[in-house]
This record gives C-alpha cells, structure tokens and sequence, in this order.
C-alpha cells in the first residue's frame, strides 16, 4: 500500500548515542497490503500473513505516528475479515452454550492471508490474546483519530469479538509465542483484559464487567513470589509480562507487583541490553528480540526513567542493518547454537524486517519525545 494521504511525522528526530533518529513510517506503510493487512514480514518465508497480535500493534504505532488513515486501513480489513466468519464464530459460541467439545482448529485462527483468508495448514493457531490486541488497539483509534466513531461495520466485528472473548476468555490455549497449548497464559489474560477494558471505554461498556472478571483471575492466580508468573503454576517469567501493565493497566507501572515482575524479567532474561522471550526459549536458539526491548523501553518511559528508556532504544538502534531494517531477534551469548542452527535450516535466517519491531521502536521513539527526548 503507498501512502495513506495524512500527514506523517517524517521531520521528528532524536538523539541517541550521537546518532540522529528519526521517526520514519515509510517502510511500514510501504508494507502494508492494499487490503489494509500489515504482513508479519513480508521477506520472510513463514510470515506473509498478517497476525492479529502483530497487525493491532503494527496499526497503534500508526495512529500514534499521526498515520491515522493505515491504522484505519487496517482495522477495516480486520473487522470485514472477522465478519467474514461470523457464522463459524457463533456456531461455536452456541456450541459452548450447549457444552460440546470444540477441536483447536475449529478456534478462530491467529493469522489470516493478507486477503482475510482463514488457512487451516496445521499452524498453532487457537490464540485467544490477538482477538484482545485487536479490540484494545482499535479502542486506541477511536480514541486518537479524528473519525472517532466506529463505521457499523467496525462495530459489528467489535461486538462479535467481545462475544467470543466472553466466552472462551478461561480457555487454555496457545501463547503470543504460539506455544504451551495446555496453558492459561498471563500475558493473553491481560491481553484479553486490554482489549475489553479499552472496547468497554469507547465502543461497548456491557464487555467491562468481563473485563473486571479476567483482572481477578490475573490478580488472584497469575502471581507468585511477589511477582506476575508466565502461566498459572509457572513460577518463571515471560517478557510479555511487560503487557500486564504496559499497555494493558491490569495494574499501574509502579505497582509492586509490577516492579517485582519487571526486576525478574531484566535479571532472567537481558543478555547484552536486549530482552529474550523467556529462559527456556529456543526458537532460533533463543535471542534477543528488538520489540521486546522497545517494550522494557516503552514500559520505563511511562514510569519517567528516561535514562533506561534511551538505553533501550540505543540497543534496538544498533541492530538497525544499513538499509534500515530491524530484525524479529538477534543471537547473542545466551543463543542455544543448536537450536539456531535447527530454524536457521528449517526457515531460512530468522525475519527481517519484522513489521512488529519497526512499530515497537516508533513506539518507544514517540514516548521519549513526547517527553523530550
Ligand atoms: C511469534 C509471534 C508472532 C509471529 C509473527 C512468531 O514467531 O512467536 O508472536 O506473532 O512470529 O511475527
């Protein structure tokens, strides 16, 4: 997709490490299916398609970047693909009513075809946090874009969503890794709370009271140690625990809770500034990945530590390659070399660009300007 027609903000820069950054959407709207769908990676062989998870995101940094017509772009395709199934997601709906099994690939997917096709080739698809990424990152739009009223369309796959999520909110399924199927993941509960606090607030005000719901069980059964936990009777941490307060505010960025989780996840999982997934992790023998280091970025600046918040943005930068594209994670000391070597046979090298990590790094980019930089 070529340019959206509203006014980017291409003449924003800052400082880091000497170097002069700057606020650049164009590789990101240049990405972006005629469609409106964001592709994962468009060079990379298993990421052509766009992800709810990745897309929601993908479109916030847009709104916050003043692309507002991509962001709009986006969300149209979502909703007219989530419409799309509408038959199968009420079937499945009246299906739990009525206590009938429901098979993991009958779930709604996690990715689509940029066209908004539902491909059933055997990927892990039953992951519930995209459906709450969507619903939060489209209350974020309504919020920040001039056209602050939902097109009945929009409106429609809004209510659906939230349908489904009250529904299947407490099954187990996949994480935003697409792993641990068996799991209640805190950072997917916190997702779905996102998503219907954020919808609850601009669209649709009868989905808070699940909201609330979900923000007791993270409350309740997600913490151990004083801390958020990767999964209920998982007592490690997971960077996207970062989630459950930035963006999500199950709880404030100073709650203590939070403070325990975050000091946890720097201690287990910053290797040489930038952030892997979780410990155990080896996909592309567990590296370091650039979105989340932008996250620990995004999260410190909302909690006014500049300093911290720059150093995380000067880790994301050094990993830009001369072309200006970031990749999805980097192998460093704590990389499993035979699980690199695995994924780098099976796929290829891991993607680049990656769609998600150029959105993260406006993100945090914004942050610390808006605070001046
Ligand atoms: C990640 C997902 C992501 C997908 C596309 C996977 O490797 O685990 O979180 O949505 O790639 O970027």
């Amino acid at each position: 997709m070529g340019s959206t027609g509203s006014s980017p903000a291409h003449d924003s820069h800052i400082s880091i490490d000497g170097r002069s950054t700057e606020i650049d959407t164009r590789l990101i709207i240049a990405n972006q299916h005629a469609s409106g769908a964001y592709p994962a990676s468009p060079s990379f062989s298993q990421y052509p398609h766009s992800w709810l998870r990745d897309g929601s995101f993908i479109a916030y940094s847009m709104d916050r970047c003043g692309e507002h017509a991509s962001a709009a772009a986006f969300h149209r395709w979502a909703a007219a693909t989530v419409l799309s199934n509408s038959a199968a997601t009420r079937d499945l709906m009246e299906r739990a009513a009525r206590g009938q099994p429901i098979l993991e690939h009958e779930f709604l997917p996690a990715r689509f075809t940029v066209n908004g096709e539902w491909q059933q080739d055997g990927w892990p698809n039953f992951q519930l946090d995209g459906y709450g990424h969507w619903l939060w990152s489209l209350g974020e739009h309504l919020r920040s874009s001039e056209a602050a009223n939902a097109s009945q369309e929009v409106g429609e796959a809004a209510r659906l969503v939230g349908e489904y999520l009250t529904t299947f909110w407490q099954e187990p399924c996949y994480d935003a890794w697409e792993e641990y199927r068996s799991q209640l993941h805190t950072s997917t509960l916190a997702s779905i709370y996102g998503g219907l606090a954020s919808i609850g607030e601009t669209l649709l005000p009868d989905l808070r009271v699940v909201s609330e719901r979900v923000r007791e069980v993270i409350l309740d059964e997600c913490v151990a140690n004083g801390r958020f936990v990767k999964h209920i009777g998982n007592e490690t941490v997971d960077a996207s625990l970062l989630w459950v307060s930035t963006p999500f505010a199950v709880v404030p960025e100073d709650h203590s809770l939070m403070t325990a989780t975050v000091k946890e996840i720097e201690r287990t999982l910053s290797v040489s500034g930038g952030l892997r997934r979780y410990a155990a992790d080896t996909f592309y023998g567990g590296g370091e990945w650039l979105l989340l280091t932008a996250w620990l970025g995004w999260h410190y600046s909302r909690l006014g530590n500049r300093e911290r918040a720059r150093e995380c943005l000067a880790w994301v930068e050094s990993h830009r390659d001369p072309e200006g594209s970031l990749p999805e994670q980097v192998s460093g000391e704590a990389s499993n070399q035979r699980f690199l070597n695995y994924w780098t046979k099976r796929w290829g090298r891991s993607a680049k660009p990656l769609l998600w990590s150029h959105a993260m790094a406006l993100v945090l980019l914004l942050e610390l300007q808006a605070d001046g930089g």
